[in-house]
């Protein structure tokens, strides 16, 4: 294929920047605007009412994006979830059972240890769903549904708008979980949909923060270590930021669930330690507020990623405070995702590193 950057320096710049086109292209693929209702594209071969568990399996960002749907499947249709890495499942023999669903996620399809796990989950007689984003790829062959991300072609090795996409699609499979279940009434289900539609028009908005990104990319460059803090989905998030930095820039950085702050991390923390917290205004707030006061008691340099809400809440003094629009606190972790990956790509950008193509690491990894 043929593939451009247009105007951008790096496929990356590009992806990130094509995103607000392409969660709103996969959303139109999963949801009825006018009924504000999730309509899946393909029929499902289980009921979800009938599921006692889902077992999730990916690798990478993909993995990522499967611990934030943990908590949407958890939370809006009340089905327990387990979540591993691919090359865990494969080989930890769980106790599973025919008619469970299992389900992975993919930009590629062809990474060896997802496909490993999605081949082992059908031996054992499970459903099988896969999210990906090639369509004509091993998994989506394979799986017994394709649930697709419509991200188009990612060449940037960092995956910024598969991992959008993901969510996009994993939270209207929950949504559609909850229906099912009856944990979702259709009020309910309605304002999480009008919430899923606003993002695209939000992302764009979260845009505009680049500029003030850029200059605070050139503080982080100089760091040697970056602690990444989140709870509930902002903790993947986390996870996500520090997994894209250290990919593109090689500075090393670690995501936390803020909680585990005392448990650990705190005994880095001084003045050289960037701490990026990602706190939405949200019923977990507060609490993420006070993991903040422990960091800044001990000097630490907080930059802050949160809405208009939690600025104005936290009275705390921050090195940089980054404001997203106030959105659904549910779909807070897409639009988060947006400055988590600019601050990334600018830090590395800066530090003169090639961020399309970073040392040692692959697009697809289709070896174990
Ligand atoms: C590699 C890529 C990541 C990706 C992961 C999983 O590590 O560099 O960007 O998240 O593989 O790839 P997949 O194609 O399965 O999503």
């Amino acid at each position: 294929f043929m593939a451009d950057k247009g105007n951008h320096r790096h496929f990356m710049a590009k992806e990130i920047h094509e995103q607000p086109e392409v969660v709103g292209r996969t959303l139109a693929h999963y949801v009825n605007f006018s009924a504000g209702r999730v309509e899946l594209p393909f029929e499902l071969p289980f009921d979800f009412k009938d599921l006692k568990r889902i077992s999730i399996s990916a690798c990478g960002t993909a993995y990522l994006a499967g611990l934030v749907s943990k908590y949407w499947f958890e939370r809006l249709a009340r089905i327990p979830v387990e979540i591993d890495v691919a090359s865990e499942f494969r080989y930890r023999e769980a106790p599973l059972e025919p008619g469970e669903l299992a389900l992975f996620v993919s930009q590629s399809g062809e990474t060896a240890d997802t496909l490993a796990s999605l081949r082992y989950a059908a031996a054992e007689k499970l459903h099988t769903l896969s999210v990906v984003n090639v369509p004509t790829s091993t998994m989506a062959r394979e799986s017994a549904v394709v649930a697709q991300t419509l991200a188009g072609v990612e060449v940037g090795v960092a995956s910024t708008k598969a991992f959008t996409c993901q969510l996009t699609v994993l939270l209207s499979l929950a949504i559609a979980a909850g229906r099912a279940r009856g944990t979702l009434s259709a009020e309910e289900e309605k304002e999480l949909v009008d919430a899923l539609i606003a993002v695209p028009g939000q992302m764009s908005e979260a845009m505009k923060r680049e500029h003030d990104i850029e200059i605070l990319a050139r503080e982080l460059s100089k760091a040697k270590d970056v602690l990444y803090l989140g709870r509930g989905t902002a903790y993947p998030l986390a996870m996500e930021g520090a997994l894209k930095l250290k990919e593109i820039s090689y500075i090393h950085a670690e995501g936390y669930a803020a909680g585990e702050l005392k448990h650990g991390p705190i005994a880095l923390i001084d003045e050289t330690m960037p701490v990026i917290v990602i706190a939405p205004f949200d019923h977990i707030f507060e609490k993420t507020v006070s993991n903040m006061q422990e960091v800044a008691a001990r000097g630490g340099r907080i930059i802050l990623i949160t809405d208009e809400k939690g600025a104005l809440e936290t009275g705390l003094d921050t090195l940089a405070t980054i404001v997203m629009p106030s959105v659904h606190p549910v779909v807070a972790p897409i639009l988060n995702s947006v400055p988590i990956q600019l601050l990334a790509y600018h830090t590395a950008v800066f530090m003169g590193k090639d961020v399309d193509q970073p040392r040692n690491l692959a697009k697809s990894v289709t070896v174990e």
